[in-house]
């Protein structure tokens, strides 16, 4: 029987599990990445995360199945985990070839013909700096480019596995989605499919996702050693499709076995510029993009809301007087609608949330009123001033300055993710982008909302964010001045169409 993990919801069960990066397969995922490691007859499968050993139990159905002996192979740096394998009814004989190491930092010195993995969840800010140099150093040595420093632990495991994978040998590999919409995806990916061949790229429809309640989008990479070609298969799968998925896998990704996937074949190329987790875009590739409109900015970002940003009753408190500070919003519950207008925020007040952004300039302290001078010596008593982003800051009560946007984007949640039409005049932190129209008109501005509440410009927005499990999207701001505006809905607003521009789409 395969253990199934129950995940804890939150605290500090949830924080270990995330520190450590251990969220199991479950067996029908493992069977199939298996499965299409194995189709051409490896008799060894290696998995460099071993963990509680779903890759090898899958292996040791298979092989029952297909009456064909495998050799488990592995790496794990947490014994403890294998310690939970013979819940996965593995004995001491399937484990006795699990190495207990850093797989990236002290690997094994041999290549695999099969590889197979769901490598750890850990984000960069979540790795020793030490680390971080020397995984720096081995991406630097092995593909002679740099990483950018945002990568996370499952980005050096895939590349890791790469350079020991054997000449025509098999890897699968399940990661979260941002392995292909991070800022380094582009020439990550570049390099990897001018040295392997990129099979397939397996999404999932998030009512299909193999891991439900956990917030990360995950897709399955099935790569080969062997020589580059310039496509590549991509689905995504549905509840009903899971078992022709696993067939399809079983069978090498033959294209002949697909049964009933929704196959798309992609050139590497446009899958690279649109993002491997994204459905096909070819259509969109001369695309207007909201930089023809706008200019997109991130919200103030204070370092110390509990210090900077306070309700009425608060700033009324301490004497502050009302030169000194600006009306502000700072959460994207605080705005439920699609406007901010005096209501919004005459609400907020009632419930007690704060609006008043403490905006001081950089002049010396001595210059400031007497009741303000001292609260700024409070911040210093309490040590905000040594805050991460604060200490940067000089003059450390500094605030950043923004133009008031006439529309804020509320950037991150599943159907959250909307543009909000700024009546009142307000500026927002960091829980939302300012968006600063380049025609300043009410006019221009009206029809400019029109376009981006339409639901086809919504709807793209999936094509520039970072999605995670749920459905939920994420978009920065420069991805946001990606985003394609479809033509018809231009001329539907009654905007100006902006002139064509030739391949300057989607550049990284
Ligand atoms: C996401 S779990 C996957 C486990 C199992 N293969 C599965 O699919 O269910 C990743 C595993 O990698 C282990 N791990 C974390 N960092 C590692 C490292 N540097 N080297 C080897 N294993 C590591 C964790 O302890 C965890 O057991």
């Amino acid at each position: 029987m395969t253990m199934v993990q129950k995940l804890p919801a939150s605290g500090p069960a949830r924080e270990a599990l995330r520190e450590k990066g251990q969220f199991w397969t479950p067996a029908w995922v493992a069977e199939a990445m298996v499965g299409y490691v194995i189709a051409r007859g490896s008799t060894t499968i290696f998995d460099p995360a071993v963990g509680t050993g779903a890759f090898f139990q899958a292996a040791k159905v298979l092989s029952n199945r297909v009456e064909r002996p495998l050799t488990l192979l592995g790496t794990e740096l947490d014994p403890k985990a294998l310690d939970h394998a013979q819940e996965n009814d593995l004995n001491l004989a399937d484990l006795a070839q699990v190495q207990v190491t850093n797989f990236v930092l002290n690997p094994p010195h041999k290549l695999f013909e099969a590889i197979v993995a769901n490598p750890p969840y850990i984000r960069h800010h979540r790795l020793a700096s030490a680390d971080k140099l020397a995984l720096k150093s081995f991406v630097q040595n092995f593909t002679g480019r740099n990483l950018d420093g945002r990568a996370g632990l499952h980005v050096y495991f895939l590349l890791r596995a790469l350079q020991l994978l054997a000449p025509e040998g098999y890897l699968a590999f399940i990661v979260p989605a941002d392995i292909c919409e991070g800022v380094f995806a582009a020439s990550l990916w570049q390099w990897i499919t001018t040295h392997y061949r990129l099979d397939a790229v397996i999404t999932f429809d998030p009512v299909a996702s193999p891991f439900p309640k956990v917030d990360t989008n995950p897709i399955i990479l099935l790569i080969r050693h062997t020589t580059p070609t310039a496509e590549f298969f991509w689905t995504r799968c549905q509840p009903t499709e899971i078992d022709d998925l696993k067939i399809w896998m079983q069978s090498g990704c033959n294209e002949s076995s697909n049964y009933g996937l929704n196959l798309h074949r992609r050139s590497i190329k446009e899958g690279i510029t649109t993002g491997l987790s994204r459905a096909p875009q070819v259509e969109l590739e001369n695309s207007p993009v909201l930089a023809d409109f706008v200019t997109v900015v991130r919200g103030i970002a204070t370092g110390a809301n509990e210090f900077f940003f306070l309700t009425s009753e608060q700033a009324n408190a301490l004497g502050i007087p009302d030169e000194f500070l600006i009306t502000a919003v700072g959460r994207t519950r605080d705005v439920p609608g699609d406007e901010i207008t005096d209501g919004t925020l005459e609400a907020l007040q009632k419930k007690g949330r704060p609006t008043r952004l403490l905006a001081l300039d950089g002049r010396p302290v001595e210059e400031f009123p007497e009741r303000l001078r001292n609260y700024i010596k409070q911040g210093e008593a309490t040590g905000i001033n040594k805050g991460e982003l604060i200490k940067q800051r000089k003059p450390w009560y500094k605030m950043e300055v923004r133009n008031t946007p006439p529309i804020l984007f509320a950037y991150l949640g599943r159907r959250n993710v909307r543009f909000i039409r700024n009546r009142a005049g307000v500026l927002p932190l960091t829980g939302f982008l300012c968006v600063y129209p380049h025609n300043r008109d009410t006019e221009s501005i009206e029809k400019l909302l029109k376009l981006l509440s339409h639901p086809q410009t919504i709807a793209n927005l999936a094509l520039v964010g970072k999605s995670y499990g749920d459905g939920a999207i994420k978009v920065e701001p420069r991805a946001l001045e990606r985003l394609p505006l479809p033509r018809s809905v231009i001329a539907e607003v009654g905007l100006q169409q902006p002139k064509a521009k030739q391949g300057q789409f989607w550049e990284f």
